[in-house]
């Protein structure tokens, strides 16, 4: 660990930040423009030139688009650029100038969505970004532009603030074809491509059906006598609206008899009063706000009302959240790229096999006033079969065994929320594979914890979430498949306030968060093991005026590893007050980073 960075270290060491960076006028350097970047993988697509790369859409999203704006291009996939592709890389290069408080921003390919993204805060400067994800796994969408689509992008605002700048996107997609330079063609289990981390081991083909579990394609239409939205804000967009716990959102799907396996793919953004739920204190009424319900969250799903499974949210700290200087010039871990969930519903194909449309919906279990969902559901299909046959095993999906203790005075108090559970889907489905059982288990264990102290002037936030998830597929007595991913992910804020001159608000904090996975992959016998750790620790002062930051600084150490049985990569970025200290990456893991 970086010596200056020990997570608890006393105030007076805040303080000396606080003071030695006082040349710092504002949050980034005027005029001047600053790249911000999240340190993750710096060689996002494969070394070779691209078979084709095609500008898809290019927009200004302007002030007067400051509520929601989505964009759309009529696109057809040139002749010259057929599929199949071996790897498709979306780009999005953006640059803003003005001020815009972190929004949320999003992609699609005929009402599916492939990205979700949030915009960094920034003030009367300028700032540029590129959001690079390996796309390959919607590649049936991608294939349906040969007859043409629809490409769209929406940027909305998060809070209740207009922006005041200019939001420049050109959106592009790189097509590669034959074996990939720079990274081996069968094997890695983590993608090692796209700026965010993904788990690859279910997907090992992309699926050869995308449905979307969205507003689809014609949301302005359908959207004018909607009653559900209730803002004017998500009516133009693809995604779902939800409001609180007791909302849920679905689509109308027929899926083709012959699908053999299912995965619902969940995107999803907070806002409003959940825009940062994880440090949400769980309060009766004593301190009395809205945020009183706890830092747990589950986004779930169901088909024709039956629940199917959830995940708890990966806690994404928006660019504008906790200390917005911790966050320049790297972003915060999946903020350009937010984690989307993956249930795997084979086992219960059973449910939507009949040739029947069904519906299926989402929502977020302990949610308030905002979420933004959307969903994908990859379908396989048996191109031998007309219909197969499936049936369910067992089911068990108990609700999370929770536990919740609060104890609060007037200005001070503590709260944990702690949760447990194990789900298990079985299932078997009859193709021209062969009848293939497919067994899901999950297990869960979550922890929040809020500490408020010093009559109100400090507190303390501390989440660990960590989930087990694995897929078994059986031919009989025999094991064909096995996926296990092991995800861990810690999460601390420390945060002490004083009032400062003119009703303003000193703040100085500290953080810590943390996503690892652990991917150990069986196909057909051969075994592979992949790890990755995205891990940040920050600390800083801010100075917030009407809820505004108007002045501050923060150190941000950055550090990425990506390792499996045959390569280990390694970045290290440390950054202090908006300037890039170190960046040293390691394509072996030897050189241990630390300066
Ligand atoms: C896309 O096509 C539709 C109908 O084919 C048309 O109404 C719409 O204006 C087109 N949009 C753009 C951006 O060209
Ligand atoms: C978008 O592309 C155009 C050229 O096609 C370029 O002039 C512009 O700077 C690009 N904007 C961004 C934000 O990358
Ligand atoms: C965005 O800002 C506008 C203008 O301040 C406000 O009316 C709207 O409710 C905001 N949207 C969201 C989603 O908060
Ligand atoms: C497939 O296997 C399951 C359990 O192993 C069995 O119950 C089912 O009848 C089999 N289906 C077919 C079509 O053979």
């Amino acid at each position: 660990m970086h010596p200056k960075l020990h997570r608890f270290s006393p105030p007076f060491l805040l303080f000396t930040l606080f003071v030695c960076s006082n040349a710092l006028p504002s949050l980034l350097p005027m005029d001047v423009g600053v790249e911000l970047f999240d340190p993750t993988l710096p060689p996002v697509a494969p070394t070779q030139t691209p078979k084709c790369s095609i500008q898809v859409l290019q927009h200004e999203f302007s002030a007067a688009d400051c509520n929601s704006f989505a964009t759309t291009s009529n696109y057809t996939q040139p002749d010259e650029c057929p599929a199949p592709w071996t790897r498709v890389v979306l780009e999005v290069s953006l640059a803003a100038s003005g001020g815009h408080k972190d929004r949320v921003a999003a992609v699609s390919i005929n009402g599916a969505e492939i990205l979700r993204s949030s915009t960094p805060l920034t003030i009367g400067s300028k700032a540029y970004w590129k959001v690079q994800k390996d796309v390959t796994r919607y590649t049936s969408l991608l294939s349906e532009l040969e007859y043409g689509g629809k490409i769209a992008m929406i940027v909305q605002n998060n809070t209740n603030s207009a922006p005041s700048g200019v939001l420049a996107a050109n959106v592009t997609l790189h097509f590669y074809r034959g074996p990939l330079m720079g990274e081996k063609v069968t094997g890695p289990t983590i993608a090692k491509l796209g700026g965010r981390p993904a788990v690859k081991g279910l997907y090992h083909e992309p699926a050869d059906l995308i449905i979307p579990i969205s507003r689809g394609n014609n949301y302005n239409e359908d959207d004018i006598n909607d009653d559900s939205i209730s803002t004017s804000a998500s009516r133009n967009a693809f995604w779902f609206h939800v409001n609180d716990e007791s909302d849920s959102h679905g689509s109308s799907v027929t899926i083709p008899r012959n699908t053999y396996r299912a995965i619902l793919e969940i995107f999803a953004s907070y806002h409003g009063d959940d825009k940062q739920w994880y440090g949400n204190p769980l309060q009766e009424s004593t301190i009395g706000s809205s945020n009183s319900n706890g830092g747990l969250r589950q986004i779930y799903a169901t088909i024709d009302g039956k629940y199917i499974g959830s995940r708890i949210p990966f806690a994404v700290i928006y660019p504008g959240s906790v200390n917005p200087y911790y966050w320049t010039p790297v972003t915060a871990i999946g903020s350009f790229d937010l984690p989307s969930y993956d249930l795997e519903i084979t086992p219960l194909l059973n449910l939507l096999l009949d040739g029947q449309s069904h519906e299926i919906a989402v929502g977020v279990k302990g949610g308030r006033n905002f979420w933004l969902l959307s969903g994908n559901l990859h379908l396989w299909i048996d191109r031998f079969s007309d219909a197969v046959t499936s049936g369910i095993i067992s089911y068990s999906a108990p609700p999370l065994k929770v536990t919740r203790h609060a104890e609060w005075g007037t200005l001070d108090g503590s709260s944990e929320v702690d949760a447990e559970g194990l789900m298990k889907l079985v299932g078997w489905v009859s193709s021209s594979k062969g009848n293939l059982t497919t067994m899901v288990r999950q297990k869960v264990t979550f922890k929040s914890q809020v500490e408020v102290q010093n009559r109100g002037a400090v507190t303390q936030v501390e989440m660990i979430n960590k989930e087990r998830m694995e897929v078994w597929v059986h031919k009989g007595n025999l094991v064909v498949g096995r996926v296990q991913v092991f995800m861990e992910a810690p999460l601390q804020v420390q945060t002490s306030r004083v009032l400062a001159a003119g009703g303003a608000i000193f703040e100085k904090g500290k953080l810590y968060h943390q996503l690892s996975e652990v991917v150990n992959l069986n196909m057909n016998g051969v075994v592979t093991t992949s790890t990755m750790t995205d891990r940040q620790d920050a600390e800083g002062s801010v100075l917030m005026h009407d809820g505004t930051p108007v002045w501050g600084s923060g150190s941000t150490r950055s550090t990425y590893q990506l390792r499996d049985e045959n390569t280990c990569y390694l970045r290290t970025v440390n950054t202090l007050g908006g300037i890039v200290k170190d960046d040293i990456s390691s394509p072996s893991c030897d050189t241990v980073a630390d300066a």
